[in-house]
């Protein structure tokens, strides 16, 4: 996948986009990374790429014409058009699905806003406006190398085993069992027998009961659309303490 950002901190994206899974990634060929500096696409003495906002008020407001012209000189750089995203917290929540849905595609383009955000009219450029959650950053940067990283191991032979994303959390809906290496006892605490056991039946279950109880006790916003048994259903009341006829 073809992944461009632009941005005003180029060499921000240096390390944490060359080191660990997103390095293998970007040697095998599965992550073909551009960055690129927003500031060549300015024509003044100073690269500006802010201004201040019409109608008053604080901070600066990204000018919208680097903007235009970065986001079509990059697109054209390679025939496969991108889904462009811009991000700002007034966007999308980015979830597992979004990133499963982000690694479908062959390029993407990212957006990412400084000072008080983006000029309103750039977002004519953007398929999608995503958010990494309801807090304020100081910038997109930290936003795309959030989205890139989720996406990149989804991408096909990042990962060592094609099945390591199937478990997780939210992948199936519910967060993810609790994992146990060795040693079996460390500091008197004991991995659980069963997963000792070498009974493949009985682990699984176990591991969907403790996903069960997990998700109930600390994200029971997950359970809302979550389709489950009568069994599992009882497992959940136990988690919450709650009786089966509440
Ligand atoms: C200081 S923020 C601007 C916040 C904006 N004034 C507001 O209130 O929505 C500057 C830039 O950081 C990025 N940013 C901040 N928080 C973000 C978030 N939660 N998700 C994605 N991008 C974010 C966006 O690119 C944004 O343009």
């Amino acid at each position: 996948m073809r992944t461009d950002i632009i941005t005003i901190f180029p060499q921000m994206f240096d390390t944490p986009m060359s080191e660990a899974m997103i390095g293998i990634a970007r040697e095998k060929g599965a992550l073909d990374l551009h960055v690129h500096d927003l500031r060549d696409w300015t024509h003044d003495r100073h690269r500006t790429t802010d201004d201040e906002p019409y109608g008053g008020g604080p901070g600066m407001v990204m000018k919208p014409e680097p903007l235009f012209e970065s986001v079509r000189a990059v697109s054209s750089q390679d025939p496969v058009e991108p889904h462009v995203i811009f991000l700002t917290p007034v966007g999308e929540t980015f979830t597992q699905g979004l990133a499963e849905e982000l690694a479908t595609y062959d390029r993407l383009l990212f957006v990412c806003g400084r000072y008080e955000g983006f000029d309103e009219r750039a977002y004519e450029l953007a398929d999608r406006r995503l958010s990494i959650g309801d807090y304020v950053l100081t910038g997109g940067e930290l936003a795309a190398m959030v989205v890139v990283d989720a996406v990149a191991r989804l991408l096909p032979g990042v990962l060592g085993h094609e099945n390591s994303t199937q478990d997780e959390s939210f992948t199936t809906g519910l967060l993810e069992y609790p994992q146990y290496t060795r040693p079996a006892v460390f500091e008197d605490m004991n991995v659980p027998d069963v997963l000792r056991s070498g009974d493949h039946g009985r682990i699984a279950a176990y591991r969907r009961e403790c996903a069960l109880r997990t998700t109930a006790r600390l994200r029971p916003d997950l359970l809302m659309n979550f389709e489950v048994t009568e069994h599992e259903q009882s497992i959940i009341d136990d988690e919450l303490g709650r009786s089966p006829r509440d």
